[in-house]
C-alpha cells in the first residue's frame, strides 16, 4: 500500500538522516550526501539531522546545539535545495520518538543484539555501561524511514544492516495488523563507488566521525592545506614495478580506497582509473586536486550561508512543518492499527 498524504504521488518518497555530532567527512559526502543531492530532483524528499540518534553518546549540550545548525549549514552548502526538498531536525518532529515506540515493540531483543554498529560502539567501554538509547537505536531510525512512508533511504554500506531491520520491522507491523507502512529499499551506492570510504591511515576501517585515527578523516571543514597533506600521506603498500598500482580491496586496501575514491569523483570504475596511473605519488595528486575541487566550494558556500542564521533556521522551521504533516498522518494510522484510542475517539467504546 502506497499511502501518499502530500506531495507529488508520482516521485517515488525519498528519507535519509545524518548525525550532528562530530566532523562531517569524505564518506559522509561520497557515501550518502551527494546521492541526497541527486535524489532531490527525482524524488519527494525528506531530509533530517538526526539530532536525537545524537544523545546515544556523551556530548555537551551547547555544542549540540552548534552542530546541528552547523550540519543544516553544511547540508544546504552541500546543495540540498529547502525549495525542492523538505529539510528539518528530527527533534522538530515528535513523531520520531512517539513511532519509535512502536518500533521499539515491534523489533525483538534478539534481532538488536545482532546489530554490528551497537557491538562495535559498545566494544571499548562495554555494554553493560551503553545507553540504552545505543541499543534501541536502530528502532527510532526504523521510525525515522517509516513515518515518511518512504520507498527509498540513500545511505552509505554502514547502514545496510539497519536497512534491513527496517523492512523486517515494517513487514512484521503490516502482517500483524493490516498493511500500514512502505517497505524501504536501501540505495546504496555500488562497490567501488564510494558506498564504504575508508580512513586514509588504516584502510582496513571506514573513515568515521568517531575514529582513533583522525590523520585519515578528511574532514569537510579541514583546510585545503590539511586535505592535501592528508591524501599525500595516505598509507599505501611497498609493492613496486609494472602492475603494481592495482585495484585489490583485499590485498592492496590503500590504494583500492585511492582509486575509488578518484573513480567516484570522475564517475568512473577504480578499475579504469588504475590504467592511468603507473606511480603512487601521481595518484595521490590527482586524488586530492579532485576532492579540492568539490570541498572547496561547499566550504565557499557554507562561509556564505553561515552569515545568514536566520535563513537556516527559516528553511529548518518550514522543513519541520512540512514534516510533521507526513509523519504525524502515519503515526496516527500506526496507533489505530495497533489498537489505541483516538484522543477524544468514542468509536471504539462499545458496550
Ligand atoms: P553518520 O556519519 O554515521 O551520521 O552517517 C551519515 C551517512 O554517511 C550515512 O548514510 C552513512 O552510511 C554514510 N557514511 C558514513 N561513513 C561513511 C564512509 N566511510 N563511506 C561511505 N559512506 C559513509
Ligand atoms: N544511523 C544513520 C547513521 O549513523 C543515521 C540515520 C538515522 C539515518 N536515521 C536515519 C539514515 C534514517 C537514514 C535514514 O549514519
Amino acid at each position: 500500500m502506497r499511502v501518499v498524504i502530500s506531495g507529488d504521488s508520482t516521485l517515488p518518497r525519498v528519507l535519509s538522516g545524518i548525525q550532528p555530532t562530530g566532523e562531517p567527512h569524505l564518506g559522509n559526502l561520497l557515501g550518502a550526501l551527494r546521492y541526497w543531492v541527486e535524489d532531490q530532483s527525482r524524488g519527494d524528499c525528506f531530509y533530517c539531522v538526526v539530532d536525537l540518534h545524537g544523545l546515544t553518546v556523551a556530548g555537551d549540550a551547547s555544542e549540540r546545539r552548534t552542530a546541528s545548525i552547523t550540519m543544516a549549514t553544511l547540508l544546504l552548502a552541500a546543495g540540498l535545495d529547502p525549495d525542492v526538498c523538505t529539510l528539518f531536525l528530527q527533534s522538530h518532529v515528535p513523531a520520531h520518538s512517539q513511532l519509535a515506540w512502536i518500533m521499539e515493540c515491534t523489533a525483538s531483543y534478539g534481532e538488536l543484539s545482532r546489530m554490528t554498529q551497537f557491538k562495535d560502539k559498545t566494544a571499548k567501554g562495554g555494554e553493560q555501561a551503553s545507553r540504552v538509547g545505543l541499543f534501541t537505536y536502530p528502532c527510532l531510525m526504523a521510525a525515522d524511514i517509516l513515518a515518511y512512508d518512504a520507498d527509498r533511504v540513500p545511505v552509505g554500506d554502514d547502514q545496510r544492516q539497519h536497512l534491513e531491520l527496517a523492512r523486517d520491522l515494517a513487514q512484521r507491523f503490516n502482517t500483524t495488523y493490516g498493511d500500514t507502512f512502505v517497505v524501504p529499499e536501501a540505495a546504496i551506492a555500488p562497490p567501488g563507488r564510494g558506498a564504504r570510504i575508508m580512513n586514509l591511515q588504516d584502510p582496513t576501517r571506514k573513515m568515521s566521525k568517531t575514529t582513533d585515527n583522525p590523520g585519515g578523516v578528511v574532514g569537510l571543514f579541514d583546510s585545503p592545506g590539511d586535505i592535501e597533506r592528508k591524501i599525500k600521506r595516505a598509507v599505501t603498500d611497498t609493492e613496486a614495478g609494472p602492475g603494481a598500482l592495482r585495484y585489490d580491496r583485499e590485498t592492496k586496501p590503500g590504494v583500492s580506497n585511492l582509486l575509488e575514491l578518484l573513480g567516484t569523483l570522475r564517475g568512473n570504475d577504480p578499475e579504469t582509473v588504475a590504467l592511468d596511473y603507473t606511480r603512487y605519488g601521481d595518484l595521490k595528486a590527482d586524488v586530492a586536486s579532485a576532492v579540492l575541487e568539490v570541498v572547496e566550494p561547499i566550504q565557499q558556500r557554507f562561509r556564505e550561508i553561515s552569515k545568514d542564521p536566520d535563513y537556516v533556521a527559516d528553511v529548518l522551521r518550514s522543513g519541520a512543518r512540512s514534516a510533521n504533516k507526513v509523519a504525524s498522518a502515519t503515526l496516527r494510522r500506526a496507533y489505530r492499527a495497533v489498537g489505541l484510542v483516538a484522543a477524544g475517539g468514542t468509536d471504539a467504546i462499545r458496550w
